[in-house]
């Protein structure tokens, strides 16, 4: 047996408890981690609510978490390029909220020696949401790119993969998190009403392509408005609201860009040009108050569970 976080209902945070799951064992292709540090990431709380049950439907009892860093402990009878032993990160098959987790063995990549578990734990999705949106919106050098919701777990790497590729960006945050952003190289927005006119204050040449990561039907038509279009704008925050303002949403459903991801984040990690924001750890049994956290929506940077 191993111990994990589990749901057996729907609901708030309080719906999580520690429980003992069966040890998983790894199958064809997989391979099982001792996990160091899970990701929280807003899907895990959505899931959770029940709100996500029509496009990721799950079984009870539901360990949450989609990404991990760990030692791989157990490797499945055909794996041949994962050793027990190696130290790696990414997405995970089982909840993540546990000692233990089964993951594919191409699913996981090697754990950059400069990071720690937390942030090793927080790259994978951050990453390749980001990838995954930036490359739809087909960006070239010298472009404006609006973020919105810049200071978050993907929003400060999204800034810094946009800065990287020679974008200059604006990022939405509330007053507090500007200077940070600016230590990020964009130029901080406070969102809200009356966000045009403020953007196009720091941006008089217009912006030419816009990032969602806060779900707010205004942002998407304040988005539009300020791209002369729905075409360069994309949301990963919310399907129902990117339908009914026309624009496109990415999600998990959608080519995995893992890959070409952390191979840019690793290029821009070796440069200095990519830090990893980890806005709290909690030990895994706190995994509820991790989840409230991440719910308040106001994280600079990813929540993480320690195990
Ligand atoms: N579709 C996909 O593939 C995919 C993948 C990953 C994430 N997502 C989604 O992307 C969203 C962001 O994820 P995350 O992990 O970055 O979340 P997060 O870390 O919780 O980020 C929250 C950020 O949102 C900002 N914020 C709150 N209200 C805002 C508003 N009205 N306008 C602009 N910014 C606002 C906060 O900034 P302040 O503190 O400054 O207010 C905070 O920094 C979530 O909805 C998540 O589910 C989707």
């Amino acid at each position: 047996m191993t111990k994990a976080i589990a749901l057996t209902e729907f609901g708030s945070a309080d719906v999580l408890h520690a429980t003992d799951i069966e040890l998983p064992e790894p199958g064809p292709g997989q391979v099982r981690l001792a996990v160091r540090a899970a990701g929280v990431n807003p899907i895990d709380s959505k899931i959770r609510s029940g709100a996500m049950q029509e496009v990721f439907p799950v079984t009870f009892p539901y360990v949450p978490g989609v990404e991990a860093a760990g030692v791989i402990e157990a490797v499945g009878p055909d794996v041949t390029h994962l050793a027990v032993g190696t130290e790696v990160f990414g997405r995970v098959a089982t909840g993540a909220y546990a000692e233990q987790a089964l993951a594919s063995a191409d699913a996981l990549l090697p754990k950059p020696a400069g990071l720690d578990w937390a942030e090793a734990a927080s790259l994978l999705v951050a990453a390749e949401t980001t990838y995954r949106a930036l490359e739809r919106l087909d960006l070239h050098p010298g472009e404006t790119l609006l973020i919105h919701g810049a200071a978050g777990g993907v929003g400060s790497v999204a800034v810094q993969f946009a800065v990287g590729r020679g974008l200059k960006v604006i990022g939405t945050a509330s007053e507090a998190n500007h200077a940070r952003l600016r230590s990020l190289g964009a130029v901080p927005v406070v969102y809200g009403d009356g966000l045009v006119a403020r953007v196009r204050e720091v941006a008089p040449d217009g912006v030419d392509a816009a990032f969602d990561l806060a779900g707010r039907p205004q942002a998407l038509a304040d988005s539009v408005e300020l791209t002369g279009g729905t075409a360069r704008v994309i949301t990963v925050a919310n399907a129902a609201t990117a339908k009914e303002s026309g624009v496109a949403f990415t999600g998990g459903g959608d080519a995995d860009r893992s890959r070409p991801a952390v191979a840019e984040a690793l290029e821009l990690l070796a440069t200095g040009k990519l830090r990893l924001a980890v806005h709290r750890t909690y030990p895994l049994a706190q995994a509820a108050d991790a989840q409230r956290e991440s719910e308040a929506g106001h994280a600079t940077g990813k929540i993480v569970l320690t195990v």
